[in-house]
């Protein structure tokens, strides 16, 4: 592993091979830092050598591996990937923080990769959540980003072809809203975040700028696609069916019950202001049809930067 330049601010960037963790690495990159990525497979990121980045194997799982890969790193930015929610996976994912925190580094900007409550609600997945943010906390040194559904949910491979098809088929009534927010625009507040060391400590909730039902989705979607969208209500068995080519049976099968299982009525934490938190960090919020158009929907919603 090369050593940074000495006037450089080292950056590990957890999940940086995924959706959330890429635009992050890509912005750090650009604008200077010393990318160290985080994969467990480190011949798969052959994307990320190229740009500049120093990439090293650990799995958040090992706290050993997760210590040395920090070890020298100035900031860590850390999301929890979908294996959390299973037995035990808090206690991993603590064990995963008080590792960096060995390590030295001076700030984790966490990500908790969707809306998460104040308190546990007696559901694994969430509660792990929000055991995980509360340590995060305790460690002196995070910072908590908080965003809502994610645009790049429709560019995920078992919906832009649909997508691009006419048909945005989700598994929520269509009158439920979520204010969505793009990765592109967390990886901005996580960078202002590490520009400013007095959002250490603090909790920024991170929502798109307009409050959408299905067919409003839709409808911005269409104009970002320049073709007509349909808003079509699925169950979890159908979500499922449509995730397990790309993320095997099991995984696919617990994403589609989870959303089965959710109330079927409006989750204020879908469709919070993100105003403030879009202000205290300066950073714009992208609407939907703006992101849409950032998407090569006839190449699966690739971004049309990449
Ligand atoms: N709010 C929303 O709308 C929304 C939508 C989708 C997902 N999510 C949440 O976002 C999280 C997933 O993030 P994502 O969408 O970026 O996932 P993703 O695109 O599937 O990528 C997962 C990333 O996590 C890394 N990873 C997985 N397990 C790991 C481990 N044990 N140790 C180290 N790295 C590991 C992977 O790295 P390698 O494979 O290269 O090792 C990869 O970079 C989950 O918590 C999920 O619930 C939220």
């Amino acid at each position: 592993m090369s050593q940074p330049e000495p006037d450089r601010e080292t950056v590990l960037v957890f999940g940086s091979t995924g959706t959330q963790g890429r635009p992050v690495a890509g912005l750090l990159l650009d604008e200077g830092y010393a990318v160290r990525a985080v994969t467990r497979n480190p011949e798969a990121a052959a994307g990320l050598t190229a740009r500049g980045a120093q990439v090293v194997a650990a799995d958040l799982n090992d706290p050993d591996a997760v210590r040395a890969a920090a070890q020298g790193a100035d900031r860590v930015f850390l999301h929890l990937p979908l294996s959390f929610g299973a037995p035990g996976a808090a206690e991993r994912a603590r064990a995963a923080i008080d590792a960096l925190v060995a390590a030295g580094v001076r700030q984790i900007v966490f990500s908790t990769s969707g809306p998460v409550p104040h308190a546990p609600q007696g559901i694994p997945g969430l509660d792990d959540r929000v055991a995980v943010l509360r340590h995060v906390l305790d460690t002196g040194v995070g910072t908590v980003l908080k965003p809502t559904g994610f645009m790049e949910n429709f560019a995920a491979p078992w919906s832009a072809e649909r997508l691009a098809a006419g048909e945005l088929a989700y598994p929520r009534p269509p009158e439920l809203q979520v204010a969505w927010v793009t990765n592109d625009d967390v990886a901005a507040a996580a960078l202002a975040a590490m520009r400013d060391p007095a959002t250490v400590g603090q909790v920024f909730v991170l929502a798109g700028p307009e409050a959408l039902d299905g067919p409003a989705a839709a409808d911005r979607l269409a104009r970002g696609l320049g073709r007509s969208v349909t808003y079509r209500e699925i169950d979890g068995t159908e979500f499922a069916e449509m995730m397990t080519p790309y993320l095997g049976a099991e995984t696919a099968k617990a994403i589609g019950s989870g959303y089965d299982q959710m109330p079927r009525f409006q989750d204020p934490m879908m469709i919070p202001d993100g105003g403030p938190a879009a202000a205290a960090l300066g950073i714009r919020l992208t609407p939907l049809e703006e992101w849409a158009r950032t998407r090569d929907w006839d190449a699966g919603g690739r971004p049309r930067s990449a």
